[in-house]
């Protein structure tokens, strides 16, 4: 089967600072990947590449068929209009969860859900509407349509924000640590949703610390470490006998 995401020697820098180091990996459609390391490693730049909030100074990155690619280069060139053009089409793809919601404040859940459907899609208000309605009955959070996200418990505006990067219908669904922000009470009803969106197939990345989750959840984990991948395993396999002696140093802090 042909992978849905190819990353070919992705590196980006921070000045001098190589902060992802070599990143390759691919993923099918309809799997379930966490992506565990220390703070630090390069995680969430990693997922800011893939989503096109941040540009990447050499590599491929291809999501469903749509290719950014930057070549090795002596010194470090500022990406071009065809590039940025491309990384467009290719962020409407790619939904995004982040640990802090950023739900809009002022719009109610059902304003936050139907608003990108309606400015960047171009929906129809009463199609844009029915579909945020469905949404939020998949979230369970129905009958909060029309609350105002200061108004909700953490695990509530996950919720919302996952129903929120849905409603663009995205091939693949990318999440920055979503639980971590959230009372422990309310990890696990936005770690099932994350689990009932497999069940129904779709593509998923997760960056997490959850690791009993990692481990049931995902059908494969990435363990990074400076930027780079240290190793692929299979999601018993890294925690029953880890490749490496760094994840083993990792995970023994988790166990
Ligand atoms: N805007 C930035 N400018 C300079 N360095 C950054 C910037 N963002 C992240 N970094 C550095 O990149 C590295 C990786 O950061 P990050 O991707 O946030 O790691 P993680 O999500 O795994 O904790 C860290 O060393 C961090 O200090
Ligand atoms: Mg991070």
């Amino acid at each position: 089967m042909e992978a849905l995401i190819s990353v070919q020697h992705l590196h980006k820098y921070h000045q001098e600072d190589l902060i992802l180091d070599d990143i390759s990996f691919s993923i099918e459609m309809g799997d379930l990947v966490s992506i565990i390391g220390p703070s630090g490693c390069g995680k969430s730049t990693l997922l800011r590449c893939l989503n096109c909030l941040d540009t990447f100074d050499a590599g491929t990155v291809t999501i469903d068929g749509i290719t950014l690619s930057r070549p090795m280069q002596e010194k470090l060139q500022a990406v071009d209009e065809e590039f940025l053009d491309r990384a467009h089409a290719l962020r409407q793809h790619v939904g995004m969860v982040f640990q802090s919601f950023n739900l809009f404040p002022n719009k109610t859940l059902l304003e936050n859900i139907m608003l990108a459907p309606i400015v960047v899609k171009k929906e129809q208000h009463d199609v844009a509407r029915a579909k945020a309605m469905a949404l939020l009955e998949k979230v369970g959070l129905l009958g909060l349509a029309h609350r105002r996200p200061w108004s909700l418990s953490g695990g509530q505006k996950q919720r919302a924000a996952i129903a929120r990067a849905l409603a663009m219908q995205p091939k693949v669904m990318l999440y920055d640590e979503p639980t971590s922000a959230l009372d422990p009470g309310m990890v696990e009803e936005v770690l099932e949703v994350m689990r009932h969106l497999d069940h129904e197939g779709m593509t998923q990345i997760i960056v997490t610390h959850e690791m009993r989750f990692a481990r049931d959840a995902s059908d494969y984990i990435i363990y990074i470490e400076n930027g780079k991948i240290v190793e692929i395993s299979d999601e018993d396999e890294i925690f029953i006998s880890p490749k490496d002696e760094r994840t083993r140093r990792f995970l023994r802090r988790y166990m």
